[in-house]
């Protein structure tokens, strides 16, 4: 085999919350360990966004689709060429794309699965608009091995909490981005995580539709509205939230048509309804580790990470939430940026894909075997 070495990598990645194209400029090392130089939130031009949530709506076209591939491709590739101007070349660039669909279920047509997912951004847009060796695409190779192609971050956090420099504890690292994922780390059980559900998508919507805001900066509107008993106990009563890992999510299911159907039954006041969604996220990651972590897995710490970090409300409502051993602290705590930390979780993936290494978890996708997740674009 090849011998490791450290490697540049500027990793691009746009989550399901759309709010910005994440860049960072990183150096892998051979013992997984990833360093961020310099990271940027790279906004999508205004239009472009509105054509991503064209697509989230369903009513986009295939010509839509085919032309925003490109379009994305460009974007990424823009953001990727703000990193080069300051550091030069990276050895390679590991670019997620931004997820359009994301079809996880168990479903058949002439006995052939219809699991599926489709991130887009052209890696041959971005490999010519950069010149560098491009890889992306990591979720297929997954889904063919009957896996759900996600969460893909715990091989990360795996990497860095297990056998990393932060080891030592049993961890629930808690991902807050457009939907939440957790990652359960133990030093004495395998690996495991799954998609908790909602984490910013239905906040973000409500502050939208009633504040004309793109999200309740600091948790400001929640910490003024009364959670709502009522409809809460309602909206933890969906299917997702009682199904067994593996299992992931996404906008299809938390859909717009989703939130406007439960908000008939929200309570009339915008900060009560603002308050109690956001009450919904932390009440789903608590219930989430009540039915299906500590059953199996006594945790230390939860570590926040993603935008919902930022939400004080929201985090406030988990402490409040989770059992009272449990600290909770975010992974800048571990020197591990809030902000970035799935760019360097990509950074990784892809410093595996370049030399061959696997980079799933099966334990967390459901796959059948471990493999090596992502496509060379030159
Ligand atoms: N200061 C803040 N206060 C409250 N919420 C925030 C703040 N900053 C970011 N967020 C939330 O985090 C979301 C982005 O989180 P992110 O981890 O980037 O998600 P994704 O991976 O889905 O893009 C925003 O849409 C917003 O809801
Ligand atoms: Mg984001």
């Amino acid at each position: 085999m090849q011998e490791l070495e450290v490697k540049k990598v500027i990793a691009l990645m746009s989550g399901t919350s759309c709010d910005s194209i994440d860049a960072g400029f990183c150096e892998v090392y051979p013992d997984k360990t990833v360093k961020l130089i310099r990271g940027i939130n790279y906004q999508y031009p205004e239009h472009v966004r509105a054509k991503i949530f064209q697509m989230f709506r369903g009513e986009a076209s295939i010509k839509d689709i085919c032309q925003m591939n490109f379009v994305i491709g460009k974007c990424f590739a823009d953001a990727a060429n703000v990193l080069i101007s300051e550091f030069g070349k990276p050895d390679f660039i590991s670019s997620h794309g931004q997820t359009v669909y994301h079809y996880p279920f168990d479903e058949k047509i002439d006995n052939i699965s219809l699991k599926s997912t489709l991130q887009i951004g052209e890696s041959s847009v971005i490999a010519q608009e950069t010149g560098c060796l491009t890889i992306s695409n990591f979720r297929e190779a997954d889904i063919a091995q009957n896996g759900q192609g996600a969460p893909l971050v715990c091989f990360a956090d795996e990497a860095w909490f297990k056998w990393g420099k932060c080891k030592g504890k049993n961890y629930a690292i808690q991902n807050i981005g457009g939907i939440s994922n957790v990652t359960v780390i133990s030093q004495d059980y395998e690996t495991f995580g799954f998609d908790t559900g909602l984490g910013n998508i239905m906040i973000d919507y409500c502050m939208g539709k009633y504040f004309n805001e793109p999200y309740d900066n600091d948790g400001e509107i929640a910490s003024m509205g009364n959670v709502c008993d009522g409809w809460l106990d309602c909206l933890l009563q969906d299917e997702y939230y009682f199904m067994d890992p593996p299992k992931s999510t996404g906008r299809e299911y938390f859909s717009p048509s989703y939130i406007e159907s439960v908000l008939k039954f929200a309570p009339e006041d915008p900060k009560d309804i603002i308050a109690t969604v956001t009450a919904l996220t932390a009440k789903t990651i608590a219930q989430s580790y009540e039915r299906f972590v500590y059953p199996n897995v006594s945790i230390n710490e939860a570590v926040i990470c993603g935008g919902g970090a930022y939400n004080k409300t929201l985090m406030r409502m988990l402490r409040t939430y989770l059992p009272k051993h449990i600290d909770l602290k975010t992974c800048e705590e571990y020197g591990i940026s809030n902000n970035f930390k799935e760019v360097m979780a990509f950074a990784l993936l892809g410093y595996c894909t370049y030399y061959g290494i696997p980079n799933n978890l099966p334990c967390c996708t459901g796959a059948n075997k471990r493999v090596v997740m992502g496509k060379l674009t030159y």
